[in-house]
């Protein structure tokens, strides 16, 4: 199993995470989007639903509060903790996992799963192919997929008109067109504490991410370029694809 690209406790740190989620964002996009993924996936009540990577489970408390049944795991345990105490709190079902996107175990156990904002090609090319391996033998047959990353195509068009990503605008981010590699570099001040990270992650284009998804034995259906569900294309600053497990190996 390959490392991380990154420095993995530095840049999901947990001091880090709750300092950008209460930056940036609230309720009211985290209810939007959960909405989104309930649409983009045609999730029903009774459906088995995997969130993963959950991070401290922004989207899978909400579809839970909607009556929804979620599994949700992260590789963070102190977000999976936070998630935990969240729901009890709440009194909601949400099946709160700490575990590995790379080793997942589970066989034809879901109807759904959903990998968004930006939580796959954490690894070389062989393990991001095994991470959709792993989700793609935890689906049911005829069940589907939601992944949402970052444009490759995109970035690579923002590189040569503006010097930089402008979806990273603020960021320092450089993007290598070899490795298909974009690296963060972000200083932020946490109470009152200097505190700086890199992150790393390979970008994927439409065709390799079908290319990928078909070995997997996943079938791309639909393809949208933002959270509203519009088209895809060339400058889309993110991939939504929704693709569905066929029924043959
Ligand atoms: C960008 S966050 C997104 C989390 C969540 N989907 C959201 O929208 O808030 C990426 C998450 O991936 C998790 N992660 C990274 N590597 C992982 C792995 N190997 N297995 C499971 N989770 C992992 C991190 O801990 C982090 O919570």
């Amino acid at each position: 199993m390959s490392e991380f690209l990154f420095d993995y406790e530095r840049a999901f740190n947990p001091l880090i995470t709750g300092h950008l989620e209460s930056a940036s964002f609230d309720l009211m996009l985290n209810q939007q989007q959960a909405k989104q993924i309930q649409s983009f996936l045609a999730l029903e009540k009774g459906m088995k639903i995997l969130d993963i990577p959950c991070g401290t489970g922004r989207h899978a408390k909400l579809l839970a509060e909607q009556g929804f049944g979620i599994d949700a795991l992260d590789y963070n345990a102190s977000f999976i903790e936070r998630a935990q105490q969240f729901a009890k709190d709440a009194g909601l079902s949400v099946n709160f996992m700490q575990g590995d996107m790379r080793d997942l175990r589970f066989k034809e156990k879901y109807d759904r799963i959903f990998n968004v904002f930006s939580s796959f090609g954490y690894f070389d090319d062989k393990t991001n192919l095994q991470v959709m391996q792993e989700m793609s033998s935890a689906l049911k047959p005829g069940g589907r997929l939601l992944l949402n990353v970052l444009n490759g195509e995109s970035a690579v068009v923002k590189e040569s008109e503006n010097g930089i990503a402008r979806q990273f605008k603020g960021l320092d981010t450089q993007y290598d067109p070899h490795s298909k590699i974009l690296t963060t570099n972000r200083a932020l001040k946490i109470e009152g504490e200097e505190y700086s990270y890199e992150f790393k992650v390979r970008l994927y284009n439409a065709s390799e991410l079908t290319h990928m998804l078909e070995m997997c034995g996943l079938v791309p259906l639909e393809w949208h370029g933002d959270w509203a569900g519009s088209a895809l294309t060339n400058t889309s600053a993110q991939i939504f694809v929704v693709a569905e497990k066929s029924f043959v190996a």
